[in-house]
């Protein structure tokens, strides 16, 4: 899935260019470069399908070369995640109506792909041979409010039930959940047999099984894509964690055996990045720091910065948008965003 526009990364992740294809860790590889190695060394490159808004389609082509246009799958409205995974399930159904999918995100950071690609199989293995929703679980560390939270059965098993999922709670319940010892973080990689995951469309989410059902019928043909460019905009606006994983009831977690960070603000990226003395991080600027902790900057190449007496702030400068923000309101830079859109264009 690279269809998001990374807005708590605003604004270097924009809608014309988003952070999945931004080399944000300074690697070499953009983040759908380095999702893609992953995954190509559990799965054939032909067996991967892109998911994405169509505007991106040049993008995704020029940036992941050894792609063929019939492995995207472009979206002609931005409508979250539950309908790109619904038309991508279905169009494997028809290939192969026993098939076993996972659905991952193209921003995240992992480095243990030893440990990576045996959770994964262990996934595929029991999706293959039961009517299963999978989800990796990450170990909780504090009180994210930006995740879906799992509350598993504590049982000897590795592979866990869960009693319930709750996607992005308020603070408080988050703390409650983190203190109750037997929660995970969803990481947002999903492991399930496409009749499964159809199924419960069909049960959960019945209007949008219903809309996309009819037209999948033939493989990548033209009928097929005046198909989803008339269809795929009347669908609900809504992820998958809300409209399946809330809902379903057999749905398992594999507790992660890799360390993971989701890249989804500027403070896991700061997590993940190199820091001086004073624990700033800076990408870009030629940065003085003077009694100043805990910041990041990220600006273009060679900026000069000077901070004095600042600490725990995210300050990043594209070069036209300048956003000056206290680290604990990282999640809110999304609707400061729509706010300074609303402003300035
Ligand atoms: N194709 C497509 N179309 N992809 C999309 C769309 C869309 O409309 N919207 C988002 N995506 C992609 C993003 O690019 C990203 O790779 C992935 O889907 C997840 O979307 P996010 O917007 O990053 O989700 P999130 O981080 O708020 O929440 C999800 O991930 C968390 C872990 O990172 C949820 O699954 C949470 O429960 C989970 O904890
Ligand atoms: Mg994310």
């Amino acid at each position: 899935m690279a269809g998001g526009i990374g807005s708590r990364f605003w604004p270097v992740s924009t809608e014309e260019f988003p952070k999945q294809f931004h080399d944000l860790l300074g690697s070499g590889d953009t983040l759908i470069q380095k999702t893609f190695k992953r995954l190509s060394a559990i799965v054939p490159n032909q067996n991967i399908l892109i998911l994405t808004n169509e505007r991106y389609k040049n993008l995704v082509l020029k940036q992941l070369p050894e792609v063929k246009e019939d492995q995207l799958i472009l979206e002609p409205a931005m409508r979250n995640t539950a309908p790109c995974i619904l038309l991508s399930a279905l169009k494997i159904q028809k290939q192969n109506p026993n098939a076993v999918m996972m659905v991952a995100p193209s921003d995240h950071w992992i480095e243990d792909e030893n440990a990576f690609n045996e959770n994964i199989s262990t996934a595929f293995e029991n999706c293959s041979k039961n009517n299963v929703l999978m989800t990796l679980g990450i170990q909780p560390t504090f009180p994210n409010t930006g995740y879906g939270y799992i509350e598993f059965e504590k049982t000897p098993e590795e592979i866990k039930k869960v009693l319930r999922f709750t996607e992005k709670p308020d603070y408080s319940t988050a703390k409650t959940f983190l203190a109750a010892g037997n929660f995970m973080w969803n990481a947002g990689i999903f492991v399930w047999s496409v009749k499964s995951i159809v199924s419960s469309f069909e049960k959960f989410a019945p209007q949008m099984h219903q809309l996309f059902q009819s037209g999948i019928s033939n493989y990548n043909t033209s009928e097929e894509e005046t198909f989803i460019k008339e269809k795929y905009p009347s669908a609900e606006n809504i992820s998958i964690d809300y409209a399946i994983l809330e809902k379903a009831e057999n749905v398992y977690m594999l507790p992660a055996t890799f360390d993971w960070n989701d890249l989804g603000t500027w403070g896991s990226l700061y997590d993940k990045l190199p820091k001086d003395e004073q624990n700033n991080v800076t990408v870009g600027a030629n940065a003085l720091f003077l009694e100043s902790k805990n910041n990041i900057i990220h600006t273009e190449k060679d900026k000069q910065v000077v901070l004095s007496n600042l600490m725990d702030y995210i300050i990043v400068d594209n070069g036209k948008t300048l956003i000056i923000v206290p680290k604990e309101k990282e999640q809110e830079i999304k609707q400061m965003r729509e706010i300074a859109l609303k402003k300035f264009n």
